[in-house]
């Protein structure tokens, strides 16, 4: 039988660096959409895919997060005091098992694919997911119990994949595909941010995948490639001629890039639209800007 997919990594360690200032001192993973932060999104949709041990590999200033999952006695008795059992609810989400959260240190943003590596000891010889936290999806299945779903009856090595318009494709790692089975594409090749013109296809690979631990063993030895990082998308390619594979899936949900401005702004209107309490006063106010809008042009 198929070893179950237990462990996720989020690998938190960037620099976030399109936020700035806001990140100078505010993890991107802590920043709100609607009421909860990013990485609330990411270890629910990791919990929902049947993971047990959620891996971060963080870096300095991230201790916002580290204290995001842990208790808070002082809040907790003063909320009990008040009485405010609906707010100690909201709370729960926020708590994890002991032992089922660790956090590990990339010292030098070298790379996703160094970030992940980073992890390989806590790893050691299974498969495991890795979940970017700042590509928020919303979908009616999360996509990584899609892909969990998939990669049960595949096995290998598996990323979300999503079309984009050619223009978009150098910003993505884009597969080149030998067998397109639908949702599910076999892949035979992989480019990490294509120059204009040069991309195989326009299936782009995002923040989601489930990876054989050999992947870990080619970050081992693997030099910095595009952008002078270590990518975590050349050492998967390297899996494309083994026994295992790899697959693309085209994942049913909307994904936002929250780690870009205008993505982070898209997801907190959807987020918010899809909110009951939320969406009635909020549709009429953008109505109302984007007609004062256009009166103005
Ligand atoms: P990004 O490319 O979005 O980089 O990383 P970033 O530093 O977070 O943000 P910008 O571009 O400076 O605004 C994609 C994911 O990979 C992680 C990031 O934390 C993010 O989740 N990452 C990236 C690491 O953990 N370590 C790295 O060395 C690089």
């Amino acid at each position: 039988m198929r070893r179950k997919v237990t462990k996720a990594i989020f690998p938190v360690a960037g620099m976030g660096t399109r936020f700035l200032p806001a990140t100078k001192s505010v993890p991107k993973e802590i920043m709100t959409l609607v009421d909860r932060p990013l990485v609330q999104y990411a270890i629910d949709e990791a919990r929902a895919a049947g993971i047990k041990e959620f891996i971060f590999v963080t870096s300095r200033g991230k201790n916002a997060l580290e204290d995001y999952f842990d208790h808070a006695p002082v809040l907790e008795q003063e909320l009990r005091k008040k009485g405010k059992d609906d707010l100690l609810e909201v709370l729960k989400q926020t708590y994890m098992d002991s032992g089922a959260i660790a956090y590990i240190r990339q010292h030098q943003a070298l790379g996703l694919g160094h970030a992940v590596w980073c992890a390989r000891r806590l790893i050691a010889n299974e498969p495991f997911a890795v979940i970017l936290p700042d590509d928020v999806i919303a979908a009616e299945k999360p996509c990584l119990q899609q892909m969990v779903e998939a990669y049960e009856e595949t096995g290998g090595n598996m990323v979300a994949a999503m079309e984009v318009p050619p223009e978009m494709a150098s910003s993505y790692g884009i597969l080149d595909v030998s067998e397109d089975m639908g949702s599910l594409a076999k892949v035979k090749g992989m480019v990490e941010k294509p120059k204009k013109g040069e991309a195989p296809s326009n299936l782009a690979v995002i923040g989601r995948y489930i990876l054989t631990p050999s992947v870990l063993k080619t970050l081992n030895h693997m030099k910095a490639g595009a952008g002078g990082e270590i990518q975590l998308t050349d050492a998967i390619a390297n899996e494309i001629d083994s026994e295992a594979g790899v697959y693309g899936m085209r994942f049913r949900g909307q994904r936002f890039d929250c780690g870009s401005k205008a993505g982070f702004l898209q997801a907190t209107v959807a987020f918010a639209m899809a909110r009951e309490d939320l969406r009635d006063d909020l549709e009429s106010f953008l109505r109302e800007i984007v007609q004062v809008d256009k009166a103005a042009q």
